[in-house]
C-alpha cells in the first residue's frame, strides 16, 4: 500500500495551482458574474470617425427609448467637472467627447438601461452631426508642418509633438562611431498590438445613496492605485471608495489604466443611486482600450574590425494616439526603452525619442512588458543578428564576443542602468547545446546548396523588471513598494493578504509557497487573498513582472519577521535560550537534541494561549517592501524555421527557450508563463497587428482581423533554465512573467531573416506574414 504524502509546497516545488480548483470547475467569479440587486446596464456610443468636430448631439430619442433610465453625455459630465480626466502620463483624456472626436471608437455618449439589450438598442437613436476632419495615422504624418492639429483643446499646443527625451551620451557615442570600422543600421516598426485578454474590461459601480460609499467591482490589475486615482479625480475620500477586483481573465497590461467607461459608469451610479454594469465587447476592447508598442525605431551599431561593439545610436518616434496615456510609472518619457544596449557591453550609447499625437486610440500599455523594454529588446536583438550577417560572423559568436561578462556584474550600462547579475554566455551555450546548433548549421548549408530556405534565429534578451525603486518610479508620487500582511491563526493555518493582484499568474499558489518555505506552514494551509482594497494592504499592483520582485520579497520578509517571533515563543515553550534553537522548515529544535522541538503549529497556538511575560499576543504582521533595484532576468531563445519559396509560408520547426529568472518559486508555473509568452511572441512576430486605413479606420477590431495564434498553429516549446540568483532579492528571485513575450519576437524574426539573407532580404517588419515574405522573395527574383 502506498502512502500519499501531501506535498509541503516550498520554494522550488512544482506545486499544483491552488486556484485551479475553482477555475477548472467553472466556479471563478469574473466581472460579468457580479450581479447586484437593482443593477442597470450601460452601453457606450463610439465615434465612427477618426477625427471629426461634433456639430451637435441629440439624445432625446434615445432617452425616450424603452427601458432607458438615463443618457450620459460629455455636457452632463462637464457639469460635474468630469468631461475630461487625467492620464497616467500627465496628459488629459476626454471621458465623453464634447468638442471633437480624435480616434475611431472614442466614447461619445452612454446609455444606461434596464438591460444591456435595451441600452444597445437605444444607442442607435442617438443623433450626432459630425464634421469630418482629415486624420493623422502615423508619426511621420503627425510631424509634417501642415498636419491637422489634433489637440486643439490644449492651450499652447501648436503641433502634434508630445515630448522629446534623450538618454546616454551623444558626445561619447559620436566619438565611438567616428572610430568604428563598421556601422550596421536597421530601421524598423514595432507594430501596434493589443494585449487582447480573454476577458474584456468592465466595471460594476455601486454607489450607495445612503452612505455615499462607492463599491467598484473592476477588472483592475492595480486596485489600490486605481482607488487613489478615483479619489483624486472624483474628490471622494478614499475610505468611501472600495475597489474589488474579482477573478481576472487575463490582464497583460490592458487592465492597468482607468478607462472612460469606468468613470461614466461610476458617475451614472452616483447620479441614479443604483448599481451600473458596463462590460466591453470584443471590438470595444480592441479599438479603444490600451494598445501596446507602435514604435518607429532606427538603430545604428558601431563595431571594430573584430566585431567588438563600440557604440549604439538609437532614435525612435512613438505613436501615442490621441491622448498621451502611456501607462508607465518611470521618470523616463520612453519608459525603460533605454535598456536598449541589452546583454552587451557597449561602452557608449545615445537614445533619443519623440512622442507624437495621432488619430488613434490612446494607451501605450506595458503589454506583458516592463514599460517599452520589449521594443528595446527587439531592436537590439535584430540589430545584432543583422550585424553578424553583414560581417559574415556567426550570430552566436558575435553575441559571445560582446556579452557583459559574468564578472562584470553589477554592471552600469552606458544609458545608466545598474544590472544586478547575469550569466549570458551560460544561457546562450545551453540553448545552442539543446538545439544542436552546429548540426543545424550544417543542415542549413546543405539545404541552401539545394536552394531551400532554412533559418536559425537567436535572441539573447535582458530585461529589467520589478518596478521599482523610489528614485526612478512613482505613480502620482506614490513610491512603487508593495506589501504583504500575514496572519497565522491559533491552529497554525494562515492568511496572506497582498497588494498585488493575480490575473492568472498563480499568485494564490506561489505566494503560499513562499510562506511555506519561510515559515514552514504547508502551502495548502496558507490562503492568499488579494484584490479588495478594504481587506488588503496598500500596493501598486501587478504588471511588468513586478509581483515576485516586489510583493514576493515583501512576503518573504514578513514570514521571516513572524519566524523571529516564533523563535522567541519556541524558546519560551522549550525553556531554552533563543540562541540555542535551530530552525528547520516547520519547527524549532534545541541544538544537539532534535527531539526537543516545537512545530510552527504548536508555536502558533502558544501565540494565543501561552506567551512569555511581556509579549503581545498573536502571530501576524504587515510589511512594505521598497526594492533597492530592479531585477534583470535574461535568457536566450532559439528558433528554427523553414520558409516555403513558392508561398512565402514560414513553418516554425523548433523553439528552444533558456530562461534565467534566478531562484524559481514554482518551476511549473514559470514554465507556463514562458509558454504563454512564447505563444504571444509567435503571434506578434507572425500574425497580430492593429493597423489603420488612411481615414483612420481601425483594421484589427475583431478576432477575424486581429489574429491571435491558437493551439493549431502554435509550435511546440522546449524550455530549459539556468539559475543566477538576484543578489538583492530576499529569495534570489527575479520576475519572469513577461520574459518570453519580450524576448521571443526577435528570435522568430531573426530566424526568418537568417533564411532570407542570402537573397539580400535584410529586414521585414512584423508581423512577418507569408504574403510579405512572398513579396520580398518575388522582388528579389527568388520566386515567380
Ligand atoms: O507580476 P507577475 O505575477 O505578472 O510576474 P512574476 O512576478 O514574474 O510572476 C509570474 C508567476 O511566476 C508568479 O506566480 C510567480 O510567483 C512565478 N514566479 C516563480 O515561480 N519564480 C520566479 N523566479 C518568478 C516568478
Amino acid at each position: 500500500m502506498s502512502v500519499q504524502v501531501q506535498p509541503h509546497g516550498g520554494i522550488g516545488e512544482s506545486y499544483k495551482r491552488k486556484e485551479d480548483a475553482r477555475f477548472v470547475r467553472g466556479r471563478g467569479t469574473y466581472l460579468d458574474d457580479v450581479v447586484l440587486p437593482g443593477m442597470l446596464h450601460m452601453a457606450i456610443l463610439r465615434s465612427p470617425h477618426a477625427h471629426a468636430r461634433i456639430r451637435s448631439l441629440d439624445v432625446s430619442r434615445a432617452a425616450a427609448s424603452p427601458g432607458v433610465v438615463a443618457v450620459v453625455t460629455g455636457e452632463l459630465l462637464a457639469q460635474h467637472k468630469l468631461a475630461w480626466m487625467p492620464t497616467l502620463s500627465g496628459d488629459t483624456q476626454a471621458v465623453l467627447a464634447t468638442d471633437k472626436v480624435r480616434f475611431q471608437g472614442q466614447e461619445v455618449a452612454a446609455v444606461v438601461a434596464e438591460s444591456r439589450y435595451l441600452a444597445e438598442d437605444a444607442l442607435g437613436a442617438i443623433e450626432v452631426d459630425y464634421e469630418v476632419l482629415p486624420a493623422v495615422t502615423s508619426p511621420q504624418q503627425a510631424m509634417r508642418p501642415d498636419a491637422p492639429l489634433i489637440r486643439d483643446d490644449k492651450e499652447g499646443q501648436g503641433d502634434n509633438h508630445i515630448y522629446h527625451w534623450e538618454a546616454g551620451s551623444k558626445e561619447d557615442t559620436d566619438a565611438a562611431f567616428a572610430r568604428a570600422a563598421r556601422v550596421v543600421r536597421l530601421t524598423t516598426h514595432y507594430p501596434r498590438s493589443h494585449p487582447a485578454p480573454l476577458e474584456t474590461c468592465g466595471i460594476v459601480a455601486d454607489v450607495d445613496p445612503a452612505t455615499g460609499k462607492a463599491t467598484l467591482y473592476l477588472t483592475s490589475q492595480a486596485p489600490h492605485a486605481i482607488r487613489t486615482v478615483f479619489a483624486l479625480v472624483a474628490g471622494l475620500p478614499e475610505h468611501q471608495i472600495r475597489v474589488i477586483a474579482p477573478d481576472i481573465g487575463g490582464g497583460f497590461g490592458n487592465k492597468v489604466p482607468v478607462y472612460p467607461g469606468y468613470v461614466v459608469a461610476t458617475a451614472a451610479s452616483l447620479l441614479l443611486g443604483r448599481p451600473v454594469k458596463w462590460v466591453e465587447d470584443r471590438t470595444e476592447n480592441l479599438i479603444s482600450t490600451g494598445f501596446a508598442r507602435d514604435f518607429h525605431m532606427t538603430g545604428e551599431l558601431a563595431l571594430d574590425e573584430q566585431g567588438k561593439m563600440l557604440g549604439l545610436r538609437v532614435h525612435l518616434d512613438s505613436d501615442n494616439g490621441a491622448f498621451y496615456a502611456d501607462a508607465q510609472p518611470s521618470k523616463f518619457r520612453a519608459g525603460l526603452f533605454h535598456i536598449v544596449t541589452g546583454s552587451y557591453d557597449i561602452p557608449a550609447a545615445h537614445v533619443s525619442a519623440d512622442g507624437w499625437y495621432t488619430n488613434k486610440a490612446p494607451g501605450g500599455v506595458a503589454y506583458r512588458c516592463s514599460f517599452r523594454v520589449t521594443e528595446a529588446s527587439y531592436l537590439i536583438e535584430r540589430l545584432v543578428t543583422n550585424a553578424a550577417l553583414e560581417l559574415g560572423l556567426d550570430p552566436a559568436e558575435l553575441r559571445l564576443r560582446n556579452f557583459i561578462r559574468p564578472e562584470q556584474f553589477p554592471y552600469r550600462s552606458a544609458t545608466g542602468w545598474v544590472y544586478d547579475s547575469g550569466n549570458y554566455p551560460a544561457a546562450l551555450r545551453l540553448a545552442l547545446e539543446k538545439l544542436g546548433y552546429e548540426e543545424l548549421r550544417r543542415e542549413q548549408a546543405e539545404r541552401r546548396a539545394r536552394g531551400e530556405l532554412m533559418g536559425i534565429g537567436l535572441a539573447s534578451f535582458t530585461e529589467v523588471v520589478g518596478a521599482g525603486h523610489g528614485a526612478d518610479f512613482d505613480i502620482l508620487g506614490l513610491r512603487m513598494f508593495d506589501s504583504a500582511e500575514l496572519r497565522v491563526h491559533p491552529t497554525g493555518k494562515a492568511v496572506l493578504k497582498l497588494g498585488v493582484k493575480t490575473q492568472g499568474q498563480g499568485h494564490e499558489t506561489t505566494f503560499a509557497q513562499i510562506v511555506a518555505e519561510e515559515l514552514g506552514i504547508p502551502a495548502a494551509d496558507v490562503e492568499v487573498q488579494h484584490g479588495d482594497t478594504d481587506h488588503t494592504p496598500y500596493g501598486l499592483g501587478t504588471y511588468a513582472s513586478r509581483s515576485t520582485p516586489v510583493a514576493g520579497a515583501a512576503t518573504a520578509v514578513i514570514a521571516r519577521k513572524l519566524r523571529d517571533k516564533a523563535r522567541k515563543l519556541a524558546a519560551h515553550l522549550l525553556e531554552a535560550a533563543e540562541d540555542d534553537l535551530e530552525w528547520e522548515r516547520g519547527r524549532f529544535f534545541v541544538r544537539g537534541s532534535p527531539e526537543r522541538a516545537k512545530t510552527i503549529q504548536e508555536i502558533a497556538f502558544a501565540a494565543y494561549t501561552n506567551l512569555p511575560e511581556g509579549m503581545e499576543a498573536g502571530l501576524e504582521g504587515v510589511t512594505y517592501y521598497d526594492p533597492p533595484n530592479m531585477t534583470f532576468p535574461f535568457g536566450t531563445y532559439a528558433v528554427v524555421v523553414d520558409v516555403d519559396k513558392g508561398t512565402g509560408q514560414v513553418r516554425v520547426r523548433r523553439v528552444v527557450a533558456v530562461d534565467d529568472c534566478g531562484v524559481r518559486i514554482n518551476p511549473m508555473i514559470v514554465e507556463g508563463q514562458i509558454h504563454g509568452g512564447l505563444c504571444e511572441g509567435f503571434g506578434i512576430a507572425f500574425t497580430e497587428q492593429i493597423t489603420f486605413d488612411p481615414e483612420g479606420n481601425c483594421i484589427g477590431s475583431n478576432f477575424t482581423d486581429y489574429l491571435l495564434p491558437t493551439a493549431w498553429e502554435t509550435p511546440r516549446f522546449e524550455c530549459h533554465a539556468t539559475v543566477t540568483p538576484s543578489p538583492h532579492h530576499p529569495l534570489g528571485a527575479k520576475g519572469v512573467g513577461e520574459s518570453a513575450t519580450v524576448g521571443s519576437p526577435a528570435a522568430y524574426v531573426n530566424a526568418v531573416i537568417d533564411a532570407l539573407w542570402p537573397h539580400g532580404i535584410t529586414n521585414l517588419d512584423m508581423p512577418v506574414t507569408s504574403d510579405k515574405v512572398w513579396a520580398a522573395l518575388r522582388a528579389k527574383g527568388v520566386t515567380e
